[in-house]
């Protein structure tokens, strides 16, 4: 794999021997709206590899959660393969973790309990189950509140919670649709952070799309920009620094540099779709 330059930029195909976790291959769907096909995604082709945090950003709509569905089988692509370990799971349910944006727990069941879920829906038994529950969340800062239902928390500390219960679904593939989105802006900050840290930690192989571009650079090895639908992939990104990374990073050069060439990335995708509609 080339880096060009610093700007980060990439632009060759993975080769066998780069460790692919999960490959999505030319993928096409389409929607049926008002008695037409809608082409949503027109050959999506992008990879993530094992360990590596890469981030999707992309124009709402552009089709970011439907390839989430996709990767989980609640839906079929209408052409190309979903590869995970060099198998095509295109349809196959379960073999990914999967962490939507709002926390989805459920209301009646405490933390520990919602935590404990995927655990036991391995065949885990339940005390044992519970138990793994309580250590990670305690590890994740949430000691005293195993206990609570949901709505006892505040919404940084429900979507930790949900984070832990993805990470306790011990897939190898997590996959987080804009967690974050519905936080206010420091709590958001806070949970970057500790995310970051998580996974500095775990090493997990990470799918993750936001719409912010800064919590894509600050948290990602590489990212893919999709274009407006018919969605393509704009453009794939190696993100150059140096891990562990802290906030400071945001005060950089390179930093701010990346993020502008980003953001009139997107902008254009977001424009060409405006011309689209005209
Ligand atoms: N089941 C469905 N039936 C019809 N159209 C659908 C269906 N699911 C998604 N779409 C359409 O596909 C397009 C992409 O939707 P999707 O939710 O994947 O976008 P997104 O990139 O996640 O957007 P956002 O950033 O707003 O979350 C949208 O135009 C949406 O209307
Ligand atoms: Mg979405």
């Amino acid at each position: 794999m080339k880096n060009t330059q610093n700007t980060g930029e990439v632009n060759e195909t993975p080769s066998s021997s780069d460790n692919i976790k999960l490959q999505f291959e030319d993928i096409v769907k389409s929607f049926r709206e008002d008695g037409n096909d809608t082409r949503v995604l027109d050959g999506i082709d992008l990879h993530v590899r094992e360990g590596e945090f890469v981030s999707i950003l992309g124009p709402s709509g552009s089709g970011k959660s439907t390839l989430f569905l996709l990767l989980g089988g609640l839906y079929r692509p209408d052409h190309g393969r979903i590869m995970l370990d060099g198998r095509d799971i295109a349809g196959k349910r379960g073999l990914v973790s999967y962490m939507p944006q709002d926390s989805a727990m459920f209301p009646w069941r405490t933390v520990e309990q919602n935590a404990a879920l995927p655990l036991q829906l391995d065949g885990v038994p339940a005390r044992t189950a519970l138990s793994m529950a309580r250590s990670a969340l305690q590890k994740a800062g949430l000691e005293g509140y195993e206990r609570s239902l949901p709505h006892q928390l505040s919404g940084g500390m429900q979507q930790r919670a949900a984070f832990v219960r993805a990470l306790l679904g011990r897939r190898d593939v997590m996959c987080l649709d804009e967690p974050f989105a519905a936080l206010d802006a420091l709590t958001r900050q806070e949970m970057q952070h500790w995310l970051l840290n998580q996974w500095e930690q775990e090493r997990r192989t990470v799918l993750f799309v936001t719409h912010s571009i800064e919590e894509a650079l600050y948290l990602s090895d590489r990212l893919y920009v999709l274009s407006a639908k018919p969605t393509q992939v704009l453009q794939e990104i190696a993100v150059p620094f140096p891990r562990p990374r802290d906030r400071r990073l945001l005060l950089e050069p390179q930093f701010a540099a990346l993020r502008g060439q980003l953001y009139e990335l997107l902008l254009s995708a977001k424009e060409e779709e405006g011309a689209r509609h005209d």
